[in-house]
C-alpha cells in the first residue's frame, strides 16, 4: 500500500516538473491577456499573431533564441541592452526568470549591480510563466516541435 502511494506521488511529481519545463501553449494563450497591453507577437510580415496594439515593450516574435534587447528600433533600457552587447540570446529558463523579477535578472545576468530593467510587470508563477513562453513560441519561426 505505502510502496503504491510512493510510486503514485513520485509519477505525480515527474508529471508537475516536465510541465514546467515544458510549458503549455494552451493556457499560455490566457497568461498572454497580461502581456498585451505593452506587448504584440507579429511576424516579419507585420502580420499580428498575438495582442492587439501594445507598443510599450517590444515585439515578442521569437523571443526564445533571440538576443535579449536586439528587436530593431526598440528603445532598451540598459541591463538588456548590456545583454545585448554580450550576445546573450534568450532560452526558455531564461525568460521565466527574468518574467518573475525582470531588474534583478538583468542585474545578475550583466553583474551590474545598477542595471535597469524598464519592464514594470512581473509574473511570479513559473507555470504561467512557461506556458506564456510555450504560447509565443508557438506563433514563433520553426515552432511547434
Ligand atoms: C506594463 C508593460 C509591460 C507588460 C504588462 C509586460 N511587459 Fe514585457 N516588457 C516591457 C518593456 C517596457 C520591456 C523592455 C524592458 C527594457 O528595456 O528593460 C519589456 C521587455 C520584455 C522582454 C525582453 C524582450 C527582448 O527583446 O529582449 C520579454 C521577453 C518580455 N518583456 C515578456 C513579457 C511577457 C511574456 C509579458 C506578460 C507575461 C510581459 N512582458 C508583460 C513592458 C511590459
Amino acid at each position: 500500500m505505502s510502496v503504491k502511494y510512493l510510486g503514485f506521488s513520485a509519477s505525480i511529481m515527474l508529471l508537475a516538473s516536465s510541465a514546467i519545463a515544458d510549458g503549455d501553449a494552451a493556457s499560455g494563450e490566457k497568461v498572454f491577456n497580461q502581456c498585451q497591453s505593452c506587448h504584440i507577437v507579429a511576424n516579419e510580415a507585420g502580420e499580428v499573431l498575438a495582442g492587439r496594439n501594445g507598443r510599450q515593450g517590444p515585439n515578442l516574435y521569437g523571443i526564445v533564441g533571440r538576443i535579449a534587447g536586439s528587436y530593431p528600433g526598440f528603445r532598451y533600457g540598459d541591463g538588456l541592452l548590456a545583454m545585448a552587447d554580450a550576445g546573450m540570446a534568450w532560452d526558455a529558463e531564461m525568460l521565466v526568470s527574468y518574467l518573475a523579477d525582470p531588474t534583478s535578472f538583468v542585474r545578475e545576468a550583466t553583474g551590474n549591480k545598477r542595471a535597469k530593467a524598464k519592464m514594470s510587470f512581473r509574473l511570479r508563477n513559473a507555470q504561467d510563466a512557461a506556458d506564456v513562453i510555450a504560447f509565443i513560441t508557438s506563433l514563433s519561426p520553426a515552432a511547434g516541435n
